[in-house]
């Protein structure tokens, strides 16, 4: 029996380089070796987007993402949180399990009250009980598949320690494994990307690079990249530069040493060496962006292949829901 991954992606718009580097790259490296269930957390979305028609298109936009960037759909359950209603029961039974504590420490919660408190606003403005709850969706969607492994960025470390806190309360409360304790996978190699202005680049503060931006757009946006006022002909260091930090991301071994040895060098712009990013982003970036073009011109097809995912997905869910109520005695 293979060993199960499973991971989930927001439909919050415009997927950047730090998602594909982050998690979808690893996870659907994770895919050759691990039974994947991977899917759109739309219902996570929900809380955020409230505009039923961009929704609808993230939706979409992230399906057919994940596909162009390599994910084989026969060979991985793919699929919408949404059309798995044993998710939400899972959520609901969970909730029961979940010190209330919990909720209050988790980042995401934590940064709004925070915000709020400096504004001088209520603590709670603006935060609605998916925020706040969020967390044990996310358990949900991972416990329900009895999963082994969970690839996310490092951003989503505490919610993976959530997700084991509320497993172990179950099976301490029943004396039995009712749950796996699933394990997060954190790619050390690839850490938080940063974004073209040097924060951590998120969708939150719109530094990213889209994956599938137009090429003219990509132009520009790399084009945009802080560096420092270092003329021409001055010796440069690859280490602290922006622009190296995205080069080795796409660029071969040699690329990168070759690329290093002419900005140590000196008589290299900053512009000649965003031309070469260019090139080595581009060139990684391009037969994706067809892909991805070709997939959403079909959103019929993009949704029966969602759907055939959900269906597949549903027995084993339900598996575990009966498990579950076996042990809690509703049966
Ligand atoms: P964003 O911060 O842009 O809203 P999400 O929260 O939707 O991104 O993250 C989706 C996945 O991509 C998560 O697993 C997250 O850890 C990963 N991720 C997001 N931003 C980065 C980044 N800058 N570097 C590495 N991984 C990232
Ligand atoms: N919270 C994750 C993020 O923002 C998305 C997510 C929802 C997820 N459910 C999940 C990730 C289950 C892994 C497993 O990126």
């Amino acid at each position: 029996m293979k060993k199960i991954s499973l991971t989930g992606i927001q439909a919050t718009g415009d997927p950047h380089i730090g998602n594909y580097f982050g998690a979808i790259k690893p996870a659907i490296e994770l895919a050759k070796t691990y039974d994947a269930r991977y899917f759109i957390a739309d219902y996570h979305s929900l809380n955020k987007i409230k505009d039923a028609k961009q929704l609808s298109a993230n939706i979409r936009e992230v399906a057919a993402c994940w596909l162009a960037a390599g994910l084989d759909p026969h060979n991985t359950l793919f699929y919408r949180q949404s059309s798995i209603p044993e998710v939400f029961e899972l959520s609901t039974m969970l909730m029961a399990f979940t010190a209330k504590g919990l909720m209050n420490r988790a980042h995401a919660y934590k940064a709004a009250v925070q915000a709020n408190n400096e504004k001088g606003s209520d603590p709670d403005a603006g935060v609605n009980m998916g925020l706040y709850t969020y967390p044990i969706l996310m358990a949900a969607d991972i416990l329900i598949f009895d999963s082994d492994v969970v690839p996310v960025g490092k951003d989503q470390t505490q919610h993976i320690e959530i997700m084991q806190d509320i497993a172990q309360a179950v099976n301490a409360n029943y004396k039995q494994q009712v749950f796996k304790i699933p394990e997060g996978v954190i790619s050390a190699e690839v850490g938080e990307i940063p974004g073209l202005d040097g924060r951590k680049m998120s969708k939150s503060y719109g530094n990213g690079i889209p994956i599938f931006s137009p090429e003219k757009e990509l132009r520009k946006l790399i084009m945009r990249i802080v560096t420092n006022s270092q003329g021409v002909d001055e010796p440069k260091d690859p280490d602290t530069c922006l622009i190296f930090t995205f080069y080795k991301l796409f660029a071969t071994k040699e690329e990168q040493a070759a690329l290093a040895s002419r900005l140590r060098a000196g008589g290299m712009g900053w512009g000649e060496a965003k031309e070469e990013l260019f090139r080595v982003v581009n060139r990684e970036l391009s037969p994706m962006r067809e892909k991805f073009n070709t997939l959403m011109a079909d959103p019929a097809g993009l949704d029966k292949l969602l759907a055939q995912g959900a269906e597949e997905a549903r027995p084993i869910a339900s598996a575990v829901i009966k498990r579950f109520r076996r042990a809690a005695g509703i049966e």
